[in-house]
């Protein structure tokens, strides 16, 4: 697809980024994002009424968030014939204004290999459950690997037994930290709502399974449930695994660091999913400083720590997700 002079960059192909860019994840599915568009300019704006206070009271994971949203903006961009130029956090008074993209038009096609990226935004899911046992190949996880680096992340493989066990006890603990403590527990609330809601974010009852198949090691999921029996029936296959256990790591933590982590993030999951790949995500012990103080110290060298992933092929259940209409958080502007 290459832009014609007659095509309007405004209405239409901006409008279609942006509703590509809603189709990334994010914590609890809280959407954290606003786009405002005028001409051939997109901005994205954090929306701090959406972060989570109590687990995320820097935005770290808002703006991971975002930085998801942004990679599929630019995708979009690309793939409907325009360059996206990217200013990330444009203006230090502005700190909530976390890039200006301008679309220009493209020279050249972008290529297969961004139209097969492209196809899997609204086909990526997250997972909640054990993974089959095929193992994830190792020309995949180097591709993944690759897809890190392009974006200023980097992917590190825990293979080792022993560390894959003590990345999992750490998520235990926290998990037991945040349950035990109502803050927490709150807040979790407030984005895990009950069936039947007419609500288009949060983790909703058709996103996690009733109860979590037990894997060796075991990373426990969150509480969505709340012990009211929500979620959907697991699959009765009871030979899942964990599977590959990936930690990604940035060298610095600023919020700049933040924006590319979530778009290394964002790039890694379309690339996983070309190969049929999904994530479960577990970032309890990165929310807990602590035990992220800990994770960066031994198992990092010293780079820190944005995102612990689980990577498999799901098994059985289809989970499903919800997002706002875009029209709720695009805004036209001059
Ligand atoms: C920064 C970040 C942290 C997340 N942490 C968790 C987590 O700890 N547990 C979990 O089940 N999902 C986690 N998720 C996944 C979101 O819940 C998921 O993206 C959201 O519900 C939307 O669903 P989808 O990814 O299937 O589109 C996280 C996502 C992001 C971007």
């Amino acid at each position: 697809m290459m832009p014609s002079k007659s095509r309007d960059v405004a209405t239409d192909v901006v409008r279609r980024a942006v509703e590509d860019a809603v189709w990334a994840p994010s914590v609890h599915n809280t959407q954290p994002w606003r786009f405002g568009v005028g001409g051939a300019r997109i901005s994205l704006r954090a929306d701090p009424d959406r972060r989570l206070d109590v687990a995320d009271p820097d935005g770290r994971e808002m703006l991971i968030s975002c930085g998801a949203a942004l990679y599929n903006l630019r995708l979009s961009l690309r793939v409907q014939g325009f360059e996206p130029v990217v200013r990330l956090l444009p203006d230090p008074d502005r700190p909530h204004l976390l890039a200006d993209v301008h679309a220009e038009p493209l020279r050249e096609r972008a290529g297969e290999v961004a139209e097969r990226e492209y196809a899997q935004i609204r086909r990526r899911r997250s997972h909640r459950g054990g993974f089959r046992p095929d193992p994830v190949a190792a020309g995949v996880l180097s591709a993944l690997r690759h897809a890190a680096e392009q974006e200023g992340g980097r992917l590190v493989q825990a293979v080792d037994a022993n560390v894959k066990g003590a990345l999992a006890a750490l998520t235990a603990a926290a998990e037991h930290v945040q349950r035990r403590t109502s803050a927490y527990a709150t807040e979790i609330a407030r984005w895990a709502p009950a069936p039947a809601t007419a609500r288009r974010d949060g983790v909703q009852q058709g996103a996690y399974p009733r109860q979590t198949p037990r894997t060796e090691p075991h990373f426990p999921a969150r509480d969505f449930a709340r012990g009211q029996g929500w979620g959907v029936e697991p699959s009765t296959d009871d030979a899942v695994r964990t599977g590959a256990v990936v930690l990604l790591v940035t060298a610095d933590d600023t919020p700049a660091a933040w924006l590319n982590a979530g778009q290394a993030l964002q790039r890694v999951l379309l690339r996983a999913a070309e190969h049929d790949l999904a994530a479960a995500y577990h970032t309890q012990a990165l929310q807990v400083p602590e035990l992220r103080a800990f994770v960066r110290t031994r198992f990092c060298g010293d780079a820190y720590p944005q995102m612990l992933l689980r990577l498999g092929v799901p098994d059985g259940e289809d989970l499903t997700t919800v997002r706002r209409p875009v029209d709720e958080v695009l805004t036209e502007e001059n």
